[in-house]
């Protein structure tokens, strides 16, 4: 399949996606920050699926990293990128200057921060103020400067993707916003940019996350309704890795992000963050409970 065309102003993008639209047919979107991998490529594919045109931004949004986080060591490989995105059929790739996005520098006093006071607070916010901001603000600004008719998130990015939903709603954006399965490693490793920061032994600990998810999984099928207890077989997983240090496990509510009394039918989101070496790794299992039955699920 042939490259993608390379765009960098707002201006140019917003008049591709009026030209598709007037031409009758959608243009699909999927953010990305780039270092591009399986995960990433599982959304084009869907947005391919959806769409008559496929979008992919790749864009290193500085204003959802924290000072201590690691945005100058974040991985640029715009070269292996575009050759990905060409293997996929992906239309365009915008990727645009930071003062495409952040004509008033950002996160100054005269800039606009999108912030969601739902989710804050919860799992990741709660360890990593203004991430949420950040993210929330560049989509709103990836949304406009694209005019994308839907956009792909990742279920990996569990809460992310929640927030994203709610404050597309919330901000009305016509903007149909669809979710992706977690693609993971064969041991189970889910994909990340950030899991190049492993070490080989780190790499073979890494594997403790979604080993935690599956144990606090098989304690819910075999009829465990306590989300305390549910949450403490992660937990155990967790602490016997080495290397590993646990920010959270948690069994919450989708709704919520808060733990539910008690387990009922319904949605239910397992997540968690752990430290391993330079790495910050998050995983999260979504579950539909029926009664005794359960099955892995989607959030939307
Ligand atoms: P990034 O980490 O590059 O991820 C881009 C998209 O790919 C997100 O929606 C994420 O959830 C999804 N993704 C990542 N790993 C995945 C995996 N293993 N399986 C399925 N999907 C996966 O998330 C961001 O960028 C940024 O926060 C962004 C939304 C682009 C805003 O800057």
């Amino acid at each position: 399949m042939s490259a993608p065309v390379r765009i960098g102003a707002v201006a140019e993008m917003q008049a591709f996606s009026r030209r598709v639209r007037a031409a009758g047919e959608r243009v699909g979107l999927v953010p990305t920050m780039g270092n591009l991998h399986e995960g990433h490529l599982s959304l084009l594919r869907l947005a391919r699926a959806r769409c008559e045109r496929v979008v992919a931004s790749i864009f290193v949004n500085p204003t959802q990293f924290g000072p201590d986080e690691d945005y100058a060591a974040y991985p640029r490989t715009l070269a292996a990128d575009l050759a990905a995105l060409a293997a996929v059929g992906c239309d365009v790739a915008f990727v645009p200057e930071a003062r495409e996005l952040y004509p008033r520098g950002g996160g100054g006093g005269d800039d606009v921060t999108v912030k969601l006071a739902w989710g804050q607070d919860r799992l990741c916010a709660a360890r990593r103020p203004g991430h949420f901001d950040g993210v929330l603000t560049v989509v709103a600004r990836l949304f406009n400067a694209v005019l994308p008719d839907a956009a792909w998130f990742g279920q990996k990015d569990a809460q992310q993707a929640l927030m994203v939903r709610r404050m597309t709603e919330a901000l009305r954006f016509p903007v149909e916003v669809r979710l992706g399965p977690t693609v993971r490693e064969p041991d189970g490793l889910a994909l990340s940019s950030r899991n190049a920061y492993l070490s080989p032994t780190e790499r073979r600990e890494a594997t403790a996350l979604s080993r935690a998810l599956a144990a606090a999984g098989a304690a819910l099928r075999s009829g465990e309704r306590d989300p305390e207890r549910l949450a403490a077989a992660g937990r155990e997983v967790l602490a016997a890795a080495a290397g590993l240090t646990t920010e959270y496990f948690a069994v919450v509510d989708p709704e919520t992000l808060a733990p539910p009394a008690a387990v009922g039918d319904g949605l239910l989101l397992m997540a968690g963050a752990a430290r391993l070496g330079r790495a910050r790794l998050i995983d999260n299992q979504v579950h539909r409970v029926a009664g005794e039955a359960v099955h892995d699920a989607l959030l939307f």
